[in-house]
């Protein structure tokens, strides 16, 4: 059967990237057996210039329709002045929760390779394999009310709601568990209970959850310790799960332990098996256009869609071997590269990586 793949390319490298993974789904689909059809859209800041939205409803049917969506990043400085509905952001939020694409998973593993890398000490990073389970479409990027107002005495304020139902917490929970489960069989869950009540909600959630799941080990965190033990002994962690904000600090925190946040895949999944597949890194407006884009985290979410959505693991076996082997063989992006002047342009890298399938 035909996988109907859509691509939406973003803004600043996300195009440089997506080219990357273009190249790599248009190889796997001429001589590794994969049957694809690829689409193109626009969401973010590409989509409000070309069609006034950020989620065009264009795009939000080619969405709904495709078997798994690939991302690269949306964003940057042009569009930060508009109405927050016409910021490139709110596409990505918007398209998030259309999709109800609530389990974002962001896996950080060390390939060996990028100990030095890694701006932690070989011995605390060495075998790093974690997984944070991030709740994506609810807590406070979402809660009602919100807005910016000016108050009586003149002051303006700004003002945002943290709000978790227990059924939110609930289906994340079982997310994090079942992936648990099939990993480790430990969880973490990170909140901040001592202050919060969306955080007391979860933690009782997520122990009442633990009953159901006899073969995994739920502990708790609070976050401002989880931030620190990360970067103290990251090996401690199996599978972590928190809320939208935690989870999105802490997911660039991690990424950085692996030696660049530029190898840090994600895969955004509703209930069913639909998922969108993204870089956890964003639009980086700062090197785009020069080459300067490691790819690796875009062609690792290509591999994740492969797993999750597409029902090809061999063909993400296939691809995480060969940017190991690309990483083994010395190629290095600008931000691993020990020595940046000898270091591989962005195609260079992605061109790498295809030609590492072959062996
Ligand atoms: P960023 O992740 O884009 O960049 C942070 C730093 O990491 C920059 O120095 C950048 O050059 C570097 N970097 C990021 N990706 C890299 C890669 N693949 N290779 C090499 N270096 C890389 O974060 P930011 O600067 O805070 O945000 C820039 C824009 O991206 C903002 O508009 C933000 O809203 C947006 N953003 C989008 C997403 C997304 O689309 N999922 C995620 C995060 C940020
Ligand atoms: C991410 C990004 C997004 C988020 C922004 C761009 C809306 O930082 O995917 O991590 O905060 O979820
Ligand atoms: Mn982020």
């Amino acid at each position: 059967m035909t996988h109907r793949i859509l691509l939406l390319p973003g803004d600043h490298i996300g195009p440089e990237i997506v080219a990357e993974a273009e190249r790599l789904l248009r190889a796997l689909s001429a001589d590794f057996g994969l049957d694809a059809e690829l689409e193109y859209a626009h969401l973010g800041g590409c989509a409000v210039d070309a069609e006034g939205d950020p989620f065009p409803a264009t795009t939000r049917r080619l969405a709904e329709s495709a078997d798994a969506i690939l991302l690269g990043a949306v964003g940057g400085p042009q569009w930060d002045d508009r109405p927050r509905d016409q910021r490139p952001e709110t596409g990505l939020l918007k398209i998030r929760s259309t999709l109800g694409l609530f389990a974002n998973l962001r896996p950080a593993m060390l390939f060996p390779e990028l100990a030095a890398a890694s701006s932690l000490r070989p011995d605390v990073v060495a075998g790093l394999d974690i997984l944070i389970v991030r709740e994506l479409v609810g807590g406070i990027y979402f809660g009602q009310p919100r807005g910016l107002r000016t108050r009586d005495d003149g002051v303006r304020e700004g003002f945002n709601t943290l709000v978790y139902g227990a059924d939110e917490i609930e289906r994340i929970g079982h997310a994090a568990f079942q992936a648990a489960a099939r990993r480790g069989g430990r969880l973490c869950s990170v909140d901040k209970a001592n202050v919060l009540e969306s955080s007391e909600l979860w933690r009782g959630v997520m122990t009442d959850l633990a009953a159901r799941y006899p073969q995994v080990e739920l502990s708790h965190m609070y976050v401002d310790n989880a931030a620190m033990q990360l970067v103290r002994d990251p090996n401690q962690f199996d599978v972590i799960v928190t809320g939208n904000l935690f989870g999105d600090v802490l997911s660039d925190c991690a990424a950085m332990l692996t030696g660049s946040i530029g190898m840090l895949p994600s895969a955004s999944l509703d209930d069913g098996g639909r998922g969108l597949y993204e870089p956890v890194h964003g639009s980086a407006p700062d090197i785009a256009g020069r080459g300067l884009a490691n790819p690796l985290a875009t062609l690792l979410s290509v591999a994740m869609m492969l797993r999750h959505s597409l029902d090809e693991a061999a063909l993400a076996d296939r691809v995480e071997q060969a940017v190991a082997r690309v990483l083994a063989d010395g190629y290095r992006t600008a931000d691993l590269a020990t020595d940046p002047a000898r270091a591989a342009d962005t195609r260079t890298m992605g061109q790498a990586v295809v030609n590492a399938l072959y062996h």
